[in-house]
């Protein structure tokens, strides 16, 4: 019912030069059309990216956007500069956004704003930190996180469940600890939305994703593809968890 995304969060990796050579050697492969591709370079190769990637079965997006579409904010990008370059994805509000640069829930949810209202598709992070989920305060954080996102359209929005205790460390969460965050998601989702909507909605799991454990946690009721940083990076381990995506989707087992 729900198309699986995979999505590669490079974060600050890859120059035009790689993300080029990268692309020619993804499309290469045969992308299964029953899984949505998204490959998120870094800014300065969005535009090399995205004159690979149109029209073919791999969709681009940016780190991140501004919630102003102008104006006095060095540094920043808006959406219309990267709808101009044919940007089609943005991800928005990420633990390390969040933790190393003071992006809060307020300001993730602008950007988001900003992006839809630009006609770009949003995928949102949320997660909790190791000393949160210790503390119990799991559905609390998400609760919180996901509060005011009743704002947002719901036909144009992907979120991402990333704790923030698995990102990079190679920590995964267990089959059991996703499914009970993304159904508790869910059920957060349709509060907010109606429950059509929010069984519509993709729920990504993120967090040391890789080919190992992509199958466990790609079959989960509520895990609806994933967003994946340092798999990511390689195209074979990328394309094996595309791969493994499109086994899950097609209700098999490896
Ligand atoms: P990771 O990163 O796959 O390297 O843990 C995921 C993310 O930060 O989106």
């Amino acid at each position: 019912m729900r198309t699986p995304l995979i999505a590669g969060n490079w974060k600050m990796h890859k120059g035009v030069a790689e993300t080029t050579g990268y692309l020619e050697e993804l499309l290469a492969e045969d992308v299964p059309t029953t899984v949505d591709v998204l490959c998120c370079p870094p800014f300065t190769a969005l535009p090399a990216a995205t004159m690979i990637a149109t029209g073919s079965a791999v969709h681009i997006g940016a780190q991140n956007v501004h919630w102003e579409s102008t104006g006095a904010f060095t540094g920043e990008i808006a959406a219309p500069m990267l709808v101009e370059i044919g940007i089609t994805w943005v991800i928005v509000g990420h633990s390390e956004r969040r933790t190393l640069f003071g992006e809060t829930d307020a300001t993730a949810l602008a950007r988001a704003k900003a992006a839809q209202a630009a006609s770009l598709e949003v995928i949102y992070c949320i997660g909790e930190s190791l000393e949160e989920r210790d503390a119990g305060a799991t559905f609390a954080v998400l609760e919180r996180q996901t509060e005011a996102l009743g704002e947002l359209d719901p036909t144009h929005l992907v979120l991402a469940y990333e704790p923030v205790w698995a990102i990079g460390t190679g920590r995964t969460a267990t089959a059991a600890q996703a499914q009970e965050a993304h159904a508790f998601l869910r059920l957060r989702l349709a509060a907010l939305f109606g429950g059509e909507a929010a069984a519509a909605i993709r729920i990504l799991y993120g967090g040391s994703l890789k080919p190992d454990n992509a199958n466990e946690l790609l079959r989960l009721a509520d895990v609806d593809g994933g967003l994946i940083g340092g798999a990511s990076l390689d195209v074979r381990s990328f394309s094996a968890i595309i791969r493994a995506a499109a086994v899950c989707a097609a209700g098999d087992t490896l």
